[in-house]
């Protein structure tokens, strides 16, 4: 029997078996491959310039063993600002959970297609698993080397019934340690924006619906023509990434069209801003733009823990940060209307964000 994909494949043939039949980048890849095929071809302009690398040691990494001393909090904050980019270690989520999670997201990606398959959209039995594919890859001109299982975190109840029992347990074990760390990191950013205490509707519209994803990134045969993940900010309140040891992973650099890589720290959790929170601060806090590259030689894991608002949460500038006649930026908007937003194109750097400024 002939490979399902080989090179003379067409473009629309690449699609089909990947996006259409849910086989995934993983699939492709399985089928030995050897070169990039087209569909995955990033133009010039969006392939990432090694020249351009700035050092990695502009990254902060935080200490937050002690989360109620100042000093920590102001650490926090003033990397948000700077940054929108930070890592923390000492954070309490034990070395194991995350080790463990790792593990788990290779233990679904080995699964055989077909165990895979049962998890795509319009076979899985809830919303709250999702088997992906690249980006939005209706709306994207060119195709992302990436697949991801998309777990929303409605209940544990919801996870038990749903999450695949290949990963569940671990994946369930982070959420439970991660969802502490939320909160200290959310209750230091607000203290400086002037709320003095979240009440639950501040919690609403901060972080009520959270999504983790297990992203895969096979080896790639030539990663430099590729784009793991295009330059984008994350449309969430605050991510919080926990990477593998393969790199990969860059952020807008100070200097024009510069890219600095976020060096894997071993326990480390990588915190970044992400869009929500940049209109909620009105640009105290600023989300970055940052975008991955596939490996050549190992297949790399990453899990964002997407801390998002209820779909229905209106957000906009707080009023405790235009108390004092500060001019807003950015309108009130519904969640799930940005989100939509975000999914209804390719990946365009920072411009999601100007669908709710004024
Ligand atoms: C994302 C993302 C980074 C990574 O999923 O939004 O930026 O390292 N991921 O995988
Ligand atoms: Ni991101």
């Amino acid at each position: 029997m002939s490979p399902p994909i080989s090179s003379s494949s067409s473009s629309s043939d690449v699609i089909d078996f990947v996006v259409h039949k849910g086989n995934g980048v993983k699939g492709l890849v399985d089928t030995g491959l050897e070169t990039v095929p087209e569909p995955y071809i990033q133009p010039l302009e969006e392939r990432l310039d090694p020249t351009k690398f700035q050092p990695e040691n502009f990254i902060p990494i935080i200490d937050v063993s002690n989360w109620d001393d100042p000093k920590v909090v102001d650490s926090i904050c003033d990397a948000a600002s700077k940054w929108g980019f930070f890592q923390i270690v000492n954070h309490g989520v034990p070395l194991e959970v995350l080790e463990n999670l790792k593990s788990a997201a290779h233990s679904f990606f080995q699964l055989p297609s077909e165990e895979r398959k049962k998890y795509l959209k319009e076979n899985s039995p809830s919303e709250a698993v999702c088997l992906c594919t690249s980006f939005s890859p209706q709306a994207e001109k060119v195709l992302e080397w990436k697949d991801f299982l998309r777990l929303s975190w409605v209940s544990e109840d919801q996870a038990s019934a749903f999450w695949p029992p290949v990963c569940k347990e671990e994946a369930l074990e982070y959420v439970k340690k991660v969802e502490l760390v939320t909160k200290r990191l959310l209750e230091a950013l607000l203290k400086r924006l002037g709320v003095k205490e979240i009440d639950k509707t501040t919690e609403y519209k901060l972080m009520a619906s959270p999504i983790l994803s297990l992203n895969y990134y096979p080896c790639c045969p030539s990663p430099e023509l590729t784009a793991g993940v295009g330059r984008h900010s994350d449309v969430s309140t605050i991510t919080i990434l926990l990477q593998d040891d393969t790199g990969g992973l860059y952020v807008r650099g100070t200097s024009e069209d510069s890219w600095i890589h976020v060096p894997h720290v071993t326990g480390a959790l990588v915190i970044n801003i992400g869009d929500v929170l940049q209109i909620m601060s009105n640009d105290k806090y600023k989300s970055i733009e940052h975008r991955v590259i596939a490996s050549r030689s190992k297949n790399r894991v990453s899990i964002p823990f997407f801390v998002n608002p209820g779909s229905d949460a209106t957000i906009g500038p707080l009023p405790e940060v235009l108390a004092s006649g500060e001019t807003p930026i950015y309108k009130h908007v519904v969640f799930s209307d940005y989100f939509k937003h975000f999914f209804s194109k390719g990946h365009d750097g920072k411009k999601t964000v100007e669908f709710a400024r004024i």
